[in-house]
């Protein structure tokens, strides 16, 4: 499909012919439990990204800010796959004052062909995960760690490297004292029932039972419990991480506000992050236990030292395999608003 002739812009057809390709993208993003909580709709040239509120935690995160990172990281995606079409892409958040669940127009321009790195980054894509069980003993090297710390700057977010064994045993109780506090909550433990996918079935959101641990390891605690997606029921199969074998890096995402536009931006951050690490067969255990508590919240800022708002606590590790998790068809995600036979499908991007 050619660029409309003369303006350097991509004519509305060509970007309905794109989309399913950007769409496909955006939706392996990382979510909160895997809600996906997004959509996608074509507006006067231009993807929009909407917040899906039925996809919302309301009791984990009664404010949206998760649902925001969420759909901040598909924005990445989205913005990267419209790169590897060959254009330049402008990103304009929240951009309807009257409608505050249109997150991001994504603008295409004229040609620009993407860089090496949107490359690697791109391809990374398929095969990034959030890794809950071991790690191996591959050291993260200290270059991956400065990039990723560049990565999440490149959004516009504050990467803080957690190194100080004082600090990180410190972030460390706060995760295990939120894990303790939220397996303790009724309604927190109904919300990840709700979103964990039991054995056996076949659904396309929700975490399944491949990608958590039925069991916390070992007799010894370990430093940095996983989210409990198990809850008694026995459903997880990963290997899960012993005591001692969680000493990889700890890093905290912050942003210098917390609005809903801060969050988009640390989603945005959170994806090139976690993509960067990808590229070397690193991941990530994510934490926002303590991010969910807003008195425990104050207090990892207060580790970290900084007057900035923490989105996102990580550990990084390296692992040769890759679980993916299912995702929505783009079918389901896009409000497409023109007629079927017009459609044309175009190659997916999954894992
Ligand atoms: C805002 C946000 C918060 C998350 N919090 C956690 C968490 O506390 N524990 C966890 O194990 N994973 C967490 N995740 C990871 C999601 O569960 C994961 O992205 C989702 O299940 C999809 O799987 P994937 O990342 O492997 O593609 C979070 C992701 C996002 C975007």
């Amino acid at each position: 499909m050619d660029d409309a002739p003369g303006t350097g812009a991509v004519s509305t057809d060509g970007l309905r012919e794109r989309l399913d390709f950007v769409v496909g993208a955006a939706a392996r993003a990382a979510s909160i439990h895997n809600t996906q909580p997004w959509r996608f709709q074509v507006r006067d040239d231009a993807i929009e990204v909407l917040a899906d509120r039925d996809r919302q935690l309301r009791v984990a995160d009664p404010h949206g800010r998760e649902l925001a990172i969420s759909c901040g990281a598909a924005i990445y995606n989205a913005k990267l796959a419209i790169r590897m079409l060959g254009h330049g892409v402008d990103v304009e958040l929240l951009a309807e004052p009257h409608e505050p669940d249109v997150l991001a127009r994504l603008s295409v321009s004229g040609r620009l062909a993407p860089t090496g790195e949107e490359r690697r980054l791109f391809a990374a894509i398929p095969h990034r995960h959030t890794h809950r069980g071991a790690f191996t003993t591959v050291e993260v090297p200290r270059d991956v760690l400065v990039a990723v710390q560049e990565a999440a700057a490149a959004e516009g977010g504050v990467l803080h490297l957690v190194e100080r064994p004082g600090a990180r045993h410190a972030l460390s109780e706060l995760v295990v004292a939120a894990d303790r506090v939220q397996r303790a909550d009724r309604a927190i433990q109904a919300e990840v029932a709700a979103w964990t996918v039991p054995p056996q079935e076949d659904r396309s959101d929700g975490v399944p039972p491949y990608a958590y641990a039925s069991e916390r390891a070992g007799p010894e605690p370990v430093a940095f419990p996983i989210r409990d997606f198990n809850i008694g029921r026995g459903w997880g199969s990963e290997e899960p991480a012993e005591a001692g074998q969680d000493s990889h890096p700890v890093v905290v995402l912050t942003t210098p506000g917390d609005q809903p536009v801060d969050w988009l931006i640390a989603g945005q951050a959170l994806q090139h992050m976690l993509l960067l690490a990808a590229t070397r067969w690193i991941f990530a255990a994510l934490y926002s236990q303590p991010l969910e508590l807003p008195d425990i919240r104050v207090l990892v800022r207060d580790e970290i030292a900084t007057p900035h708002f923490p989105q996102m606590v990580l550990r990084l590790g390296h692992s040769p395999i890759s679980l993916t998790t299912p995702r929505r068809t783009v079918a389901e995600v896009i409000d497409k608003g023109w007629p079927e036979e017009a459609e044309e499908t175009s190659p997916q991007t999954g894992g």
